[in-house]
């Protein structure tokens, strides 16, 4: 059976707002270049979005963690399903993220990517819901901050569907 999703928020608005957000983020790193670290899969629409609207030279790559936990709560504790492909090493490093529900997977993550000595590390994120936040993260850039509701689309999945909605939307259950 088909679930009934409601869109929460528009395409137009999400479009809108990664070219605002990779306008500043170009700003920001003016005569420099950046490494985007892509957190697989939910992090790819939203990257490869957000590389198009960023006009400073930028090299990206991939990485895939799973968390250990039962059900939907995140552990923090991160398994490396796939690690990067280069060092961070001297690198302007930004991590884009889909979400950030509990903040258990990104500061973990943070935390090991820091070790790697990047020139600097940053995050951003199209989605943070603040009021499920357990442990503390640091974000650079917010897309929207939203209410305590699972949302699907623009890389965002439930059960493995809805990734490919070009808008962010709400199953109804
Ligand atoms: P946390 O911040 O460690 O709790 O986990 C964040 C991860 O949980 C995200 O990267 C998503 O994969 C997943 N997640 C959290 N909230 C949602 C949601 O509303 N829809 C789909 N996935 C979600
Ligand atoms: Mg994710």
């Amino acid at each position: 059976m088909e679930d009934k999703v409601s869109v929460m928020i528009p395409e137009e608005e999400v479009n809108k707002r990664i070219l605002e957000m990779g306008k500043i983020i170009s700003e920001k790193y003016a005569g420099k270049s950046i490494h985007l670290i892509c957190v697989l899969k939910g992090g790819a629409f939203f990257m490869t979005e957000l590389a198009k609207r960023i006009t400073v030279p930028v090299t990206l790559d991939f990485m895939s963690v799973s968390s250990y936990g039962s059900g939907s709560e995140s552990s923090g504790v991160v398994k490396f399903v796939k690690d990067l492909d280069e060092p961070l090493e001297g690198k302007d490093v930004i991590v884009v993220e889909d979400i950030i529900d509990s903040g258990r997977t990104l500061s973990y993550l943070m935390e090991i990517l820091k070790k790697r000595n990047p020139k600097s590390l940053a995050l951003c994120t199209l989605l943070d819901k603040p009021d499920r936040r357990v442990k503390e993260v640091k974000v650079d850039w917010v897309g929207f901050e939203i209410p305590d509701k699972f949302v699907v689309g623009y890389g965002l999945d439930y059960d493995q569907k809805y990734r490919n909605l070009p808008y962010i939307g709400v199953v109804e259950v």
